[in-house]
């Protein structure tokens, strides 16, 4: 029996390993997310009955770890270089006949790489299994981040028999451009700040200290170089190297080429050139290496770079034009937000007129005034930014003053600040610490809008039908004054809306009606508390059992959970003592809109989700005991076995559900089994 089990737990985690890398580093899945799934769930049951099985590089270990207090530091054993940077042809040219000179007159290759704008990552391997995985840190040692290394679905935990005893591999880890534009959308809903870059958001998803944000975000990876392999001899060139290191599993950048003459490099350059916003990631350059690796070792270095690679720059997407004046837009939690007006200039081909300017401190720090020239940037997907004044700008005589955010702002009788948004009137705020200031009124305007429109969102409720222009409609005619109300409209309300048909009416009643069922994570999202996004929301929908058991959550229990940090706590219970809020709260409840924990560990309903159906006599319970048990933990028992069925319990004498079950494939449970997991989920 037992060596049974560990051949199926083997022959799972090899099938699972075989499709991870046809789909996450071949990009060509031979089977459906269905079937992957439940190859996963039967491995994820066998490893949980029988843990002695469990090891560190099964696919179900990708989640992540428990958090971390710091990391720890891993010395490399060779440092881990950076590169030259070449800015024109010229430049290229003279590095290639830098090259040349010092090859003695032998003809040699080039290969050329997109330098993807990620953080350079050291994986070290040791009888197949994936052992270390390490920052470049300062080139000599970096830290130890293999527990989040281990959730990028495209890092192999373990290679082939026939690989090296010991080996590392260096690579490029990023955020490919959707990504970061999904979790820059999330931070923005969360009033969190934003990432300027994919650069920056793969380097800060990495260096997480819980893994299980890391995990969460779409990591990808590509492996550039072999950093050194024990007990095995490698290729010669470094292009059949990478060919070797796809071979064992890597994910090799597919766009590489290899050329034999510096003209094809320019070529290639210029081809990327064009072509580089249609990639899925963000890319700065063409990194042009020497193929031979003799020839490389022969180049050696120069300080930190080696003479035998070059960075050969794509050019920048900067342009300058006149800031023709800042206004302040009003965010979801109340913040100010100052923005750039600008004479609309092209940048890289797309025409900007705005610019994202964050906060104060930042405008002055970059000493940016209204009718500057200022110098503007864009990078790929990136919104777009004011760098600074052009150097004229910043001496010219006639400059306007310094910005003061306040001054943009009216006063009231008694002298304070008001909230830009026209029909607000909110007395604005900045608190001792923070860099941004706040509208306080809870009913402002512009705020009821932005959570509306989150509430709806796809990623929160999902409810289509209701735009912009929709938000807005329900707002001004009073039909909505919060999301809870949402809930309590009728067709005929909307059919008084401006422009609205029949149709539309009804298709978003029945959205609305639709979205009554979303899970707790979603809706915790939908709320809008302040630094609380997808991510965070998936957390605590684990955590807490329903809205009534985080709303009476102390900061205790919130700061408890490892991902949970004294801003975040203080912003739940912030917005759970708001009468507002809890208005809201109790709208939703009065709709039937009251998910439940999605928990998957021991609390709650382990079991939500799950069928049952008993068939044939069982020792130790009756019937009706077994069902009550089944109930209690969040499960259902069917009279017939369907599709649906999770598990067929099966007693003495069963009867024909046995038959059916079996030729539906689904699982069966001796009495000991459903015993075991009723225990076990208890
Ligand atoms: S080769 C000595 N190849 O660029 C060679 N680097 O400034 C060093 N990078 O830290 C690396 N894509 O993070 C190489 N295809 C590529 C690359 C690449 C991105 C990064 C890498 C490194 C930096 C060098």
């Amino acid at each position: 029996m037992e060596a049974k089990v560990e051949e199926r737990i083997n022959q799972l985690k090899t099938l699972i390993n075989y499709h991870n890398h046809r789909y996450y580093v071949l990009d060509s899945p031979e089977i459906s997310d269905a079937e992957y799934d439940e190859l996963m769930k039967e491995l994820k049951e066998l490893e949980e009955k029988y843990p002695r099985f469990l090891t560190a590089d099964s696919p179900t270990q990708r989640v992540g770890a428990e958090p971390l207090v710091a990391f720890g530091v891993v010395e490399h054993r060779y440092p881990l270089l950076s590169l030259g940077n070449a800015f024109s042809r010229d430049e290229l040219l003279a590095w290639y006949s830098r090259v040349s000179k010092l090859s003695d007159g032998r003809q040699f290759s080039f290969v050329c790489e997109h330098k993807i704008d990620g953080l350079a990552v050291a994986l070290t391997y040791a009888n197949g299994r994936l052992v270390t995985g390490a920052t470049r840190g300062d080139g000599f040692r970096g830290e130890n981040i293999t527990q989040n290394l281990r959730t990028i679905r495209s890092v192999p935990l373990s290679v082939k028999k026939e690989a090296p005893s010991r080996f590392e591999v260096r690579g490029e880890v990023f955020l490919p451009k959707t990504g970061f534009h999904k979790l820059n959308q999330e931070r923005a809903a969360e009033g969190l700040p934003l990432f300027a870059n994919p650069r920056n958001a793969a380097a800060g998803s990495v260096r997480q200290l819980d893994p299980r944000i890391t995990a969460r975000r779409p990591l990808d990876i590509y492996i550039y170089a072999l950093g050194y392999a024990e007990g095995k001899t490698t290729p010669e060139s470094h292009w059949e190297t990478m060919e070797y290191l796809k071979s064992l599993g890597f994910k090799i950048n597919p766009n590489n080429a290899r050329f034999d003459s510096i003209d094809r490099v320019e070529e290639y350059y210029r081809e990327w050139v064009e072509k580089k916003e249609s990639l899925p990631y963000e890319a700065d350059g063409v990194v042009v290496k020497v193929d031979s690796l003799p020839l490389q070792e022969q180049l050696g270095n120069v300080g930190h770079e080696p003479r035998w690679a070059i960075a050969y720059k794509f050019p920048a997407t900067q342009a300058t034009t006149r800031l023709k004046s800042i206004e302040i837009s009003v965010g979801r939690t109340g913040t100010l937000n100052p923005y750039a007006v600008l004479e609309p200039v092209s940048v890289g081909g797309v025409t900007i007129r705005q610019a994202a300017l964050h906060n104060e401190d930042d405008i002055r720090r970059k000493d940016i005034r209204e009718g500057d020239r200022v110098l503007v940037q864009r990078a790929g997907e990136v919104i777009p930014e004011v760098v600074g004044p052009t150097p004229e700008s910043k001496q010219s005589p006639e400059r306007g003053k310094e910005f003061s955010l306040l001054d943009k702002l009216k006063r009231n009788e008694q002298g304070h600040p008001l909230c830009p948004v026209a029909d607000c009137g909110g007395v604005v705020v900045r608190s001792e610490g923070e860099v941004m200031y706040y509208c306080t009124n809870a009913a402002c305007p512009a705020q009821a809008q932005h959570r509306l429109e989150l509430f709806v969102s796809r990623g929160a409720m999902d409810i289509r039908g209701i735009g912009e222009s929709q938000s807005a409609l329900l707002l001004r005619e009073g039909l909505v004054r919060d999301v809870a109300d949402l809930y309590y409209l009728k067709k005929e309300d909307l059919l008084k809306l401006e422009r609205m048909a029949e149709k539309s009416a009804s298709n978003i009643i029945e959205a609305i009606e639709k979205s009554k069922d979303r899970p707790l994570s979603r809706v915790i999202l939908a709320l809008g508390i302040r630094h609380v996004g997808g991510e965070m929301a998936q957390i605590l929908a684990q955590e807490f059992k329903d809205l009534d058991d985080l709303k009476s959550a102390s900061r205790e229990k919130l700061m408890s959970i490892p991902a949970v940090g004294p801003k975040i706590a203080e912003s739940i219970i912030a917005f759970f003592g708001q009468e507002e809020n809890l208005c809201i709260i109790e709208g939703l409840r009065g709709a039937g809109v009251w998910p439940k924990s999605e928990a998957t560990g021991k609390e709650a309903v382990p079991l939500a989700g799950m069928e049952f159906v008993i068939t044939g006599r069982l020792e130790a319970f009756t019937r009706q005991e077994a069902e009550a048990r089944v109930k209690e933990l969040g499960g259902t028992v069917k009279d017939n076995v369907t599709r649906k069925t999770s598990y067929l319990v099966v007693g003495d004498e069963p009867g024909s559900k046995l038959a059916r079950a079996r030729a539906l494939g689904i699982k069966e449970l001796n009495e000991e089994e459903f015993r075991h997991l009723l225990e076990r989920k208890a």
